[in-house]
């Protein structure tokens, strides 16, 4: 701790789960373990049975009637999704400025250019009159993130896109299980992608989902997650030997779906005992001082609570409090336009601009107990 108050804040370390309470902590049931272990005794361990099982169970759960294609990454399904919108070289997109740099760096491949939405102070989520300015007749889609894992204002980016007759593609990597007015995230938009990657929900170790609503779409997809072979075709010793379209190898294996499987199992309690601790928060800090919620107040939506995030005075002080009180936090995602690659520092984004300095992610993972998160709000309460 000593160390910690020495180094600026960018150097801080990262906290160890045995000095205190951490932000993120990976979700691995023990059936994992047996599950993973039967695979690796078997004959597939790459793409086979498993990857089917768990795309069919997912998209059950999760896809209403669409389907569930499972790859190596969060970032894969939204380079295939972004494919299978029909983007391509010189098209415009909309795409939210805070956000894990996977949801914008796939244009980069793709020769896409993108205009960056502003937040919505309340929630971190897009901000929809900010898409109203943006939107014109060259936008080709409109990207949305569910930050921290509220759902964003989906009637409204659905009334934008159906004007201008484009997909809206939700990036919901943070969402898992979470609900818009009664819908399922995955369910509500043309494509919506997951990752599975260490610290989310669910995890892989790496991977990802994307749920593709037309089901006209489906060939293509699993086509170019594996390098543009029809697979089973090939599998069946008929295959032609040609491929006509560009493709990856975006496949998830057999080692993560197991886990996935498991995962997937148990995802109801995961839920709701992560649920249940982002309600410990709203209540511990319910009228502090110099602290308010993000995202806590919405009640047509459900929280996925992947992320708690607030808006704080004095980050640094705070941040450096909690740390002394062995209480890691951190900002997780930063706005995409501070990156060089990424077209540098835009002057048009004043909710961003206002926020940028003071949000702040608590610890929120599967470990936690209603008891952590009491001790957190304590600690805040004593002020900083
Ligand atoms: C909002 C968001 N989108 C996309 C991704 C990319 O997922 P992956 O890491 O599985 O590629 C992440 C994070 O990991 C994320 O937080």
């Amino acid at each position: 701790m000593e160390k910690v108050k020495e180094k600026p804040m960018n150097e801080m370390p990262v906290m160890n789960e045995n000095e205190g309470i951490v932000l993120f902590y990976p979700n691995v049931p023990k059936t994992a373990i047996e599950e993973v272990t039967k695979v690796l005794q078997g004959r597939w361990i790459g793409q086979g049975p498993r990857v089917a099982q768990f795309e069919k169970e997912f998209a059950a759960r999760f896809a209403g009637n669409g389907t569930a294609l499972a790859v190596g990454s969060g970032t894969d399904s939204l380079h295939l999704a972004y494919i299978l919108a029909g983007l391509k070289e010189g098209d415009e997109v909309i795409t939210p400025v805070f956000t894990c740099t996977a949801t914008t760096i796939p244009f980069l491949y793709m020769g896409v250019t993108f205009r960056f939405a502003d937040v919505d102070p309340d929630t971190l989520n897009i901000n929809v009159n900010h898409v109203r300015q943006l939107v014109n007749e060259k936008t080709k889609a409109i990207v949305c993130v569910h930050y921290g894992g509220l759902p964003c204002d989906m009637d409204e980016l659905h009334a934008i896109a159906r004007e201008y007759n484009i997909p809206v593609i939700e990036d919901a990597a943070h969402a898992l299980g979470a609900t818009y007015k009664g819908k399922k995230v995955g369910e509500i938009s043309p494509f919506t992608m997951y990752s599975f990657q260490a610290i989310k929900h669910i995890t892989t170790g790496d991977g990802g989902m994307l749920v593709v609503q037309d089901k006209s779409l489906v060939a293509k997809a699993e086509r170019i997650r594996w390098f543009g072979i029809d697979r089973s075709n090939k599998q069946k010793g008929i295959w032609e030997n040609d491929i006509t379209e560009v493709g990856y190898k975006y496949q998830m294996t057999d080692i993560g779906a197991a886990m996935g499987l498991a995962a997937l199992h148990e995802f109801d309690e995961t839920l709701a005992h992560r649920q249940k601790l982002f309600e410990v928060y709203k209540k511990g800090l319910k009228g502090v001082a110099g602290i308010k919620l993000i995202g806590a107040t919405h009640t047509d939506r459900t929280h996925a609570a992947w992320l708690c995030t607030a808006i704080v005075e004095r980050r640094e002080d705070f941040m450096k409090f909690l740390r002394e009180n062995k209480i890691e936090s951190g900002q997780v995602h930063y706005r995409n336009d501070r990156y060089s690659v990424l077209g540098g520092r835009r002057d048009d984004l004043p909710f961003m601009d206002s926020i940028e300095d003071n949000y702040i992610v608590l610890p929120l993972n599967t470990h936690l107990t209603e008891a952590n998160i009491e001790f957190v709000c304590d600690t805040i309460r004593k002020g900083w």
